[in-house]
């Protein structure tokens, strides 16, 4: 595995590979994000021209607001690339700030409001800009035919796959399954930051979510379906155990936009909710 910091060695490296698998990240990885290499492992052996699979370890001060955890995210690049190494991945890509942004980056992607001012977007503005500008920099620094993003950013993969379809981008996104310890909570680089009773209590958050969208479903098939009920109770019973919700929602999972009463179409709930000073997030497929 080739370990390259500037965007001149990467695209040098890259030259002569006819098929890119691209897993951005922010390092600091964990077993969810090795699902991802893996997904983009096997898409590159099932090719007949030469292929790579490519991860990027870069922490992009543009998606984080002044108040979030910019300083203080994990940073564990030794042990990043250990991992990546053994789930097969053939290049890292960490560029330092200075590689990435050797100047202010004045250019940036703004996606609609209406996907990216909502939900994650409405209690973190800025958030979405900031990260469609370093994924479509990273992407036309790697040139990928195929890029993966896990599920667990269930919004975020939206925006990058809007990006890519509206900038006719040629590649292919694909969403890899939220990971989970076997008490049901996702896997997150930020679980790092509970404590042990909050490691225990932070399984309310997909709990909850996974009774709201039982009542959804209940409700929709019944013909009795009250959405804002559904919402205020998931919302109350985290309140309740001592969280700070900021959304627990059901949406279309095409667009994300509300339900108002029974839907037939594919739903997803959605939720973030702070535990202490841990903004959690977390999101379920309605089957
Ligand atoms: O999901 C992440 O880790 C980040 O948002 C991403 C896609 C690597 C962009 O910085």
């Amino acid at each position: 595995m080739k370990i390259v910091h500037t965007i001149a060695e990467l695209r040098s490296l890259l030259q002569p590979v006819a098929y890119r698998a691209f897993v951005p990240t922010m390092g600091n990885l964990h077993q969810g994000h090795l699902d991802l290499a893996q997904i983009a492992r096997q898409r590159v052996d099932a090719q007949s021209a030469s292929g790579a699979v490519v991860a990027s370890i870069f922490v992009n001060r543009l998606q984080f607001a002044p108040h979030e955890d910019f300083d203080s995210y994990p940073r564990t690049f030794e042990r990043d690339c250990e991992l990546l190494q053994a789930q097969g991945c053939d290049i890292v890509f960490a560029p330092t700030e200075q590689d990435l942004y050797p100047e202010p980056q004045v250019f940036k992607v703004h996606p609609p409001a209406e996907l990216a001012d909502i939900l994650e977007g409405a209690f973190r503005p800025g958030f979405f800009v900031g990260v469609s500008t370093v994924v479509h920099k990273l992407f036309n620094c790697v040139q990928p035919q195929l890029a993966v993003f896990g599920k667990k950013d269930y919004q975020q993969l939206m925006v990058i796959r809007r990006m890519v379809q509206q900038m006719a981008l040629p590649m292919e996104i694909v969403g890899g399954e939220t990971r989970r310890a076997e008490s049901g909570l996702a896997l997150s680089s930020r679980n790092g930051y509970l404590s042990a009773a909050e490691i225990n209590e932070a399984v309310h958050l997909s709990r909850t979510l996974r009774e709201l969208a039982q009542t959804i479903k209940q409700g929709n098939a019944s013909g009795t379906l009250d959405v804002a009920a559904a919402e205020a109770h998931a919302m109350h019973s985290l309140t309740q155990r001592g969280w700070q919700p900021d959304y627990l929602t059901v949406r279309k999972q095409h667009d994300l936009s509300p339900i108002h009463g029974a839907c037939h179409e594919p739903l997803v709930v959605l939720g973030a909710a702070r535990l202490g000073k841990t903004r959690l997030i977390d999101n379920l497929e309605l089957t």
